[in-house]
């Protein structure tokens, strides 16, 4: 049977009261089509737009006559503040900023007085709000499931990551309890989670880092040269635009860069994702361009622009496979063995399941099965936006709390189950392994296409050279 998307606007009604969560809620970033903010900059913030609906060709809703049978929820994080060194750097053009220029007028008149306060490294309010918001969608989209299972939850180690799988559990449970159908009761909660460290020689399937060739080899630098092409078309004008509202302050390319970051940082570290007065001293043409130089970024650093991108996706690829068709992981790259034989740490034979992770490696994961491949190599010198690049862009396919599901269904009158792949709202085509005009394909024809992943990718050649940790 079928949830009707009448169904789903019902249970969203009766779930939206009882979660405690509300409070910090701003009208323009709702749990069903995620943050809709001034959208036509928004969402050309790269992966650092929060999460928002994508755009889809094919309705994502459950197709008639068919049940879903299992659902897997790929996530990252939510919004975060800055790393520790870009936060250090941000901070340093701000006081640049403070110390050389004594005249703010205009749009800028807010610099006056800005003082930098943004963290390091963790979820914001915002972000962890995003993931309670994500986990209540995830519930009551898979509402048939959800009521009776509990899902098999898994994070990589950073804080920031486990802390986002705890708010998806949060939301997963609060719209539990506001279910009738589900007796209201939540007994299996808190669900255990399953954290894969980050540390040096860990296997981890989501997180990368064993990769000599990859770390530590020229290949490292692909992303960084493909982005400074692009700066030295793009930031030109823009830089020389605020140098010359900012008397005495200049700015650099990568101060200037920093400016724009502190757009989206700023706007995620208000608790209700309040748009930044960064935000106005640029044009919406330059967040496009800007979006793109975050695109190039993924996509030259692990994606089908670099030799080994895809490869760093094959472990879950293979664990996600080892899921599908409830059979033991066959994986000779990143998955551990002794984690992966072990029921409690990676149970075969569930319906649902969850892992945490980071844009980095939900890109890799979504190249070494295939998606988004197509289009040809991305150009270093001019905007190739989402939808001429085949749906990819970093904010189409990796924001803050992005989400993939890899769903199964039982359809009426047909013998196989059927897989579907939905990122971000957008239900992918998945031609290469002969997609419907709904974008499923046949468990066999599925997991045929995932060759790549199957022969464990490229990841023979992880090891040759003397790339070993030069960091
Ligand atoms: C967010 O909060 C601020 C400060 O509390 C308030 O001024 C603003 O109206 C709120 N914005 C939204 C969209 O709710
Ligand atoms: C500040 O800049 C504005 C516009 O550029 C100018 O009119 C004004 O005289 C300046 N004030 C000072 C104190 O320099
Ligand atoms: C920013 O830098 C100034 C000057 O070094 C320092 O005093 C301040 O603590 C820094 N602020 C943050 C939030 O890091
Ligand atoms: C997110 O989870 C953390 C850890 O359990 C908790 O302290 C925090 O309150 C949660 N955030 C929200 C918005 O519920
Ligand atoms: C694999 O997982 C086990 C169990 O958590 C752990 O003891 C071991 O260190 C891990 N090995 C690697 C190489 O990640
Ligand atoms: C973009 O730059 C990268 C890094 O130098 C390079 O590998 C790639 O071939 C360039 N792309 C195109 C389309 O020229
Ligand atoms: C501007 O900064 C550059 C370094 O980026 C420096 O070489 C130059 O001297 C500076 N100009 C002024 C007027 O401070
Ligand atoms: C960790 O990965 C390496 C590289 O593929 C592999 O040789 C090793 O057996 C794995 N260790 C475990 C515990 O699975
Ligand atoms: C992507 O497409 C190319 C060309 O068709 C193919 O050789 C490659 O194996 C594909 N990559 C993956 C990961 O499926
Ligand atoms: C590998 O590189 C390191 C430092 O980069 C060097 O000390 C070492 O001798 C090299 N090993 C081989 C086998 O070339």
């Amino acid at each position: 049977m079928a949830i009707t998307l009448t169904a789903l606007a019902g249970l969203a009604f009766t779930v939206a009261n009882p979660v405690p969560y509300g409070s910090s809620q701003s009208s323009c970033d709702t749990i069903y089509h995620g943050y809709q903010c001034q959208d036509d900059i928004s969402h050309y913030w790269g992966q650092y737009s929060p999460y928002f609906s994508v755009p889809s060709d094919i309705s994502d809703a459950v197709p008639h006559g068919c049940e879903i049978t299992f659902a897997q929820i790929l996530s990252r994080h939510g919004a975060r503040d800055p790393t520790a060194s870009k936060t250090k750097s941000y901070n340093g053009t701000i006081q640049k900023i403070h110390a050389n220029v004594k005249n703010f007028t205009g749009i800028y008149a807010f610099l006056a007085d800005y003082e930098y306060t943004l963290g390091a490294d963790q979820l914001t309010t915002f972000g962890q709000q995003e993931l309670v918001n994500s986990g209540i969608k995830y519930y009551n989209r898979y509402e048939q499931l959800t009521n009776r299972h509990a899902p098999f939850v898994r994070s990589s180690g950073e804080a920031r990551v486990v802390e986002s799988a705890q708010n998806w559990t949060q939301g997963f449970h609060a719209a539990k309890l506001a279910d009738r159908r589900s007796g209201r009761k939540d007994a299996a909660y808190p669900y255990p989670i399953v954290v894969i460290p980050e540390t040096d020689g860990e296997n981890n399937t989501l997180n990368h880092g064993l990769c000599n060739t990859f770390e530590n080899g020229p290949d490292d630098d692909i992303a960084s040269d493909a982005q400074a092409k692009w700066t030295a078309v793009f930031i030109a004008p823009i830089r020389a635009r605020l140098n010359a509202a900012l008397p005495g302050a200049n700015l650099t390319t990568t101060d200037t860069v920093s400016l724009m970051d502190l757009c989206p940082f700023n706007t995620v570290a208000s608790p209700n994702g309040t748009v930044s007065a960064f935000c106005s001293l640029f044009t919406e043409a330059e967040w496009h361009q800007y979006g793109y130089y975050e695109t190039l970024n993924k996509y030259y650093g692990y994606s089908y622009g670099n030799p080994l991108g895809p490869t760093q996706g094959v472990g879950f690829s293979n664990e996600l496979i080892a899921r599908l068709t409830s059979k033991p992981v066959d994986d000779e790259s990143s998955s551990n063995h002794t984690l992966d034989s072990d029921p409690a740490t990676f149970a075969l034979g569930r319906r649902l399941y969850a892992d945490f992770s980071h844009d980095n490696d939900m890109t890799a994961i979504f190249s070494a099965l295939g998606l988004y491949n197509g289009t040809g190599p991305l150009p270093n010198t001019t905007v190739v936006e989402a939808p001429q690049a085949n749906g990819y862009s970093a904010a189409w396919t990796v924001p803050f709390a992005a989400r993939a599901y890899f769903e199964k269904m039982q359809c009426r009158g047909q013998k196989q189950e059927l897989v579907r792949v939905i990122i971000d709202d957008r239900v992918l085509p998945l031609k290469q392994c002969g997609g419907d005009r709904l974008g499923r394909c046949t468990l066999d024809a599925f997991v045929d296409s995932l060759g790549f992943a199957r022969s464990d990718g490229d990841w023979d050649q992880c090891f040759v050279g003397n790339y070993t940790s030069s960091a």
